[in-house]
């Protein structure tokens, strides 16, 4: 994968099931291109809001600030107590995050609610309750939503593909789909595909390619349109050790634009590429920081073979000991 050039364009499609009510709504569908950005960012500066009054809900929202809007900035995600149940199923409960752009790793053990809280970002899945802004809008009026959609990218944990489209027209079909002007799509695909280092299989029917090269493809869809916003849900399932290293390039060269969101369950994928992140549990955010002060937490007492590993261990047993009560946001 390759971290210089860039894709420009629109958004997603959909294959995946497709269920009523609270169930799974179809994890792509169709989105739009656009250009437009807000005039400035935030970083993932920590910051906090310490002049807040005391009040469970401010204490919460002052413990998961880390970036506090600088005046006139823009955040790309800003959510408020986010939930989601399927049906007694707390899948996410409770979270508050604002993000500007940088790489940012969820972390958490499988079931954690990394991916409900993923699709809820992506706009295919509807809160049961709570705030959620992306891209300064609201996803829930229609207009803001397309145009949410236009800007964003998205790569569901299980990305369905056609196996008799080619890498290119797979890729095209979504920038397409993503209404990116049709002009601009060759190159906007080309330079997907040259990113995720697929140009010697540009031709090759999808049902030839590996596991890892399937991948690469999913997270060529994603970056197609150059969004503004990427949601990367365990985007190095399946790739090798070289290819991992190049995806985390890949990662912080998109970063350095975009809010991108990138959720694993391998530990050591976050260290390297991520700026800052959090460990999600029984579907609430138990830490947040940085790579580093996640090593710190496992100091003496994690379980793991890596210092990030021990400090995931570490903030996790905690976590589960304390019953994961609500808001318990550290450091
Ligand atoms: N569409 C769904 N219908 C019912 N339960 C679901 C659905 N999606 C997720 N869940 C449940 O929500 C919880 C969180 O799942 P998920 O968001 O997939 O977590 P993660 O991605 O961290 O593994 C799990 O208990 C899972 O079984
Ligand atoms: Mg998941």
């Amino acid at each position: 994968m390759r971290a210089g050039a860039r894709g420009r364009g629109g958004r997603q499609v959909g294959a995946g099931r497709r269920r009523r009510g609270n169930r799974r709504l179809g994890d792509y569908r169709a989105v739009r291109p656009d250009r437009e950005r807000p005039g400035h960012r935030l970083g993932h500066q920590r910051g906090r809001l310490s002049s807040l009054p005391p009040g469970r809900g401010l204490l919460r929202r002052d413990r998961q600030l880390r970036n506090p809007p600088a005046k006139g900035a823009a955040v790309n995600v800003d959510i408020t107590d986010a939930r989601r149940s399927f049906r007694k199923n707390k899948a996410v409960d409770g979270v508050d995050l604002q993000l500007g752009p940088g790489v940012f790793g969820l972390l958490g053990p499988n079931g954690a609610g990394k991916t409900s809280l993923l699709r809820m970002l992506a706009t295919v899945l509807p809160p049961s309750s709570g705030e959620i802004r992306l891209l300064d809008r609201d996803p829930r009026g229609a207009a803001a939503r397309r145009e949410i959609r236009r800007r964003l990218g998205y790569l569901p944990q299980n990305l369905g593909y056609y196996p008799s489209f080619t890498v290119v027209e797979f890729i095209e079909y979504f920038a397409l789909l993503k209404e990116m002007p049709s002009a601009a799509v060759p190159k906007a695909v080309a330079t997907a595909v040259e990113r995720v280092d697929l140009g010697v299989k540009a031709k090759a029917k999808l049902r030839t390619l590996s596991g890892g090269m399937l991948r690469r493809v999913g997270i060529a869809q994603a970056i197609v349109n150059d969004p503004d916003l990427l949601l990367l849900d365990e985007p190095t399932a399946g790739l090798d050790p070289e290819q991992r290293v190049q995806f985390r390039s890949l990662m912080r060269s998109l970063g350095e634009r975009a809010t991108v969101i990138v959720s694993t369950h391998l530990v050591e994928d976050v260290g390297a590429a991520c700026g800052e992140v959090a460990l999600m549990s029984d579907g609430k955010i138990v830490f947040r920081g940085t790579p580093a002060e996640l090593t710190a937490r496992g100091e003496g007492h994690g379980v793991g073979d890596a210092p990030l590993e021990r400090g995931y261990s570490a903030v996790l047993s905690a976590a589960r000991l304390s019953g994961a009560q609500s808001g318990a946001v550290s450091s």
